[in-house]
């Protein structure tokens, strides 16, 4: 039996912050037409970062990481088919089939389809747990309640998702070592510097961290290195993130190591854009709560023809044992960094500012921005003063 085919203006694949602002921005700027989005988990968009944190050491209530609350759905009229997976997506017809084997006709599509944790390819590796999810996280909460107080746990990879764990775990009472296969923390992405104070940071704490290590086995006594074993009461593994851009590449779009858009997140084919964690925007990809929000109401203007302003410098946000820290402009290739004053950090390139990290809120971010938007030094330590 043929399924029948319904129709909808704009298409939102992917259940997270993307797609939700995307649907915000086109209801904000008076479209009226309908939108559905889809998405495979069963809970409404929601946002990631404080699964690692705040859900973490608090057990926040869901309704409280919702990135708009049921009512606002029902209000603009935006369908939500949660639980539910495009499986298949005919660019020609302009048509996504659903798990379900219904299909569904746009004019418009956003692809927001996210990333998914990288494995470890290690002996013993499904002993690990992994976060990303609400539902990862509660699990990881459940394991870390049910551990004794003082008990030591294992954290593979000192990048944001294990040294934001890490922290959480030693502020509810356990002891985290932290296994970084670099010789820096976040592999060295973010200079010496940062990753120096940070470690101080965190054996203040009382997190250890082993640097230049890999596990090599995990099993229920916690993870080895080599023949040395790191004893935990159980695993978690944040050794980064890959983009889910299967579907799209099995359609036909162009993806390289996600999906390649335009500035103004347009993919190569006409009636779908991309954005979130899954796009290739402008040839880098940002794997943040920033810019999957800042791109899916970017793609929205794109979708509705409206102007908007140049693709600001990348923001990702983190915490280290109680810290916050601001980097600005990730991804910039830099050969010198410099405090210019207690909690702003200068990255630059051949004299000319190319990112900023920012501890405790040392100055705004949004100022930093600017600053590196302008390359300019001088900007940002007069705006850190
Ligand atoms: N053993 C130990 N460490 C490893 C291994 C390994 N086998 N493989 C990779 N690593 C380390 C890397 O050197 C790096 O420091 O894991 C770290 C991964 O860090 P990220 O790339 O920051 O990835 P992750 O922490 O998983 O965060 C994923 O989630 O919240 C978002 O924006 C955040 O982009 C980030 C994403």
């Amino acid at each position: 039996m043929t399924p029948t085919i319904e129709r909808t203006e704009v298409l939102l694949v992917g259940g997270g912050v993307a797609s939700a602002r995307c649907a915000r921005a086109l209801r904000r700027h008076g479209f009226e037409g309908r939108i559905v989005l889809v998405g495979d988990e069963p809970i409404l968009p929601y946002n990631r970062p404080p699964l690692s944190k705040e859900l973490l050491r608090d057990d926040l209530p869901d309704d409280l990481v919702l990135a708009e609350p049921e009512r606002w759905y029902e209000r603009r009229s935006v369908e939500v088919r949660t639980g539910h997976r495009v499986a298949g997506l005919d660019l020609d017809a302009q048509e996504a089939t659903l798990d379900d084997g219904s299909c569904l006709r746009f004019q418009r599509c956003l692809l927001a389809t996210g990333a998914e944790p990288r494995r470890l390819r290690v002996p013993g590796a499904e002993h690990a747990l992994l976060v990303r999810t609400l539902a990862d996280a509660r699990r990881l909460r459940e394991a870390a309640t049910s551990a004794a107080g003082g008990a030591s746990v294992v954290v593979v990879g000192g990048g944001f998702i294990g040294l934001e764990v890490a922290s959480s775990l030693a502020a509810l009472g356990l002891r985290p070592t932290v296994v970084e296969l670099g010789d820096a923390l976040w592999s060295g992405a973010l200079g010496r510097e940062l990753s120096d104070w940070a470690l101080g940071r965190l054996d203040a704490a009382g997190v250890v961290v082993r640097l230049g290590a890999a596990g090599t086995r995990l099993d229920d006594e916690g993870a080895w290195i080599g023949d040395e074993l790191i004893e935990g009461a159980f695993v978690v593994a944040g050794i980064g993130v890959v983009p889910r851009d299967g579907l799209p590449a099995d359609a036909g779009l162009v993806v390289a190591d996600g999906i390649v858009t335009g500035g103004a997140h347009r993919t190569s084919h006409a009636a779908i854009w991309a954005a979130g964690d899954v796009a290739r925007v402008d040839g880098r990809r940002v794997e943040h709560w920033h810019a999957a929000r800042e791109g899916g109401e970017r793609a929205a203007l794109s979708m509705l023809g409206l102007p908007m302003s140049p693709i600001p410098p990348p923001w990702v946000f983190t915490e280290v044992a109680g810290s916050t820290v601001d980097v600005v402009g990730i991804g910039e290739p830099w050969t010198a960094e410099r405090w210019v004053r207690d909690g702003v950090l200068a990255y630059t390139n051949e004299g000319q500012l190319v990112g900023a990290a920012i501890v405790d809120s040392a100055m705004p971010a949004e100022r930093a921005r600017e600053a590196v938007a302008a390359g300019s030094v001088v900007d940002l330590a007069w705006h850190a003063r």
